[in-house]
């Protein structure tokens, strides 16, 4: 397979491609990459990351922003970082992206936990995921050529442990094996319009 991982310079993404380069085909994809660079922000950048690629069998995202602060700090223009980078960017490659798949490929998004147990801080980021695990229910039914399309939303991973730790007391850390899992039943299952969440 030819795979497409946009975000896989970061802690999830190296993850993925390390799998996934053992038997398939990678591509690499983010702002700072050389080869590849796309800012999910930016659609057009999106439609020049493809022109470069070519045709794919699988796309990931493991990319996109939101601004964590309390309720009472966020300002409208905070909730837009969100909006515009993980959860229109990622409607953004999905609109864009399936004309750029082989028959019967697949896209990967990527939320997270919050969607369904939000910890302080994250009225953006919770509410930018729950819009994704809607928006990838009602896509699913109407994609066209076998394309399928699902998320991942995974609990706090263990390489990132460190650095959310105290956002998420008491919360299980996945094992990035655990995490992968999702990635690899997406991609190479036949499942689609699925929210495969990893909370424990
Ligand atoms: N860490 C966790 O425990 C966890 C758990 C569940 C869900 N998530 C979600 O998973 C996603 C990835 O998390 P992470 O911890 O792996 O983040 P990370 O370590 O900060 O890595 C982010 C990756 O995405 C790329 N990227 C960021 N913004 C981009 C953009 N606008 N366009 C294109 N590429 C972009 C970065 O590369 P460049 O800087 O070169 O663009 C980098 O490769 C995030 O949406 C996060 O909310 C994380």
């Amino acid at each position: 397979m030819k795979i497409l991982v946009i975000g896989g310079t970061g802690t999830i993404g190296k993850k993925i491609v390390s799998h996934f380069s053992a038997n398939d085909e990678v591509l690499v994809g983010g702002r700072s990459s050389k080869d590849f660079p796309v800012d999910i922000a930016d659609s057009a950048t999106i439609e020049e990351l493809f022109s470069k690629t070519g045709k794919v069998d699988a796309i990931i995202c493991a990319a996109g922003e939101a601004k964590w602060a309390l309720f009472n700090d966020l300002s409208e223009e905070d909730y837009y970082i969100g909006l515009r980078s993980k959860l229109m960017g990622q409607v953004n490659l999905v609109r864009i992206g399936r004309h750029h798949l082989n028959p019967n490929g697949s896209i990967t998004l990527t939320t997270g936990i919050l969607a369904d147990d939000p910890v302080e801080k994250t009225a953006s980021a919770a509410m930018v995921n729950g819009g994704i695990h809607s928006f990838v229910q009602a896509v699913a039914l109407e994609l066209e050529n076998g394309i399928r399309l699902n998320v991942v939303a995974s609990g706090v991973v263990a390489d990132a442990y460190a650095k959310y730790e105290s956002y998420f007391p008491g919360h299980p850390v996945i094992p990035m094996d655990k995490m992968m899992l999702g990635y690899v039943r997406s991609v190479k299952g036949k499942g689609t319009g699925q929210i495969i969440r990893i909370y424990e």
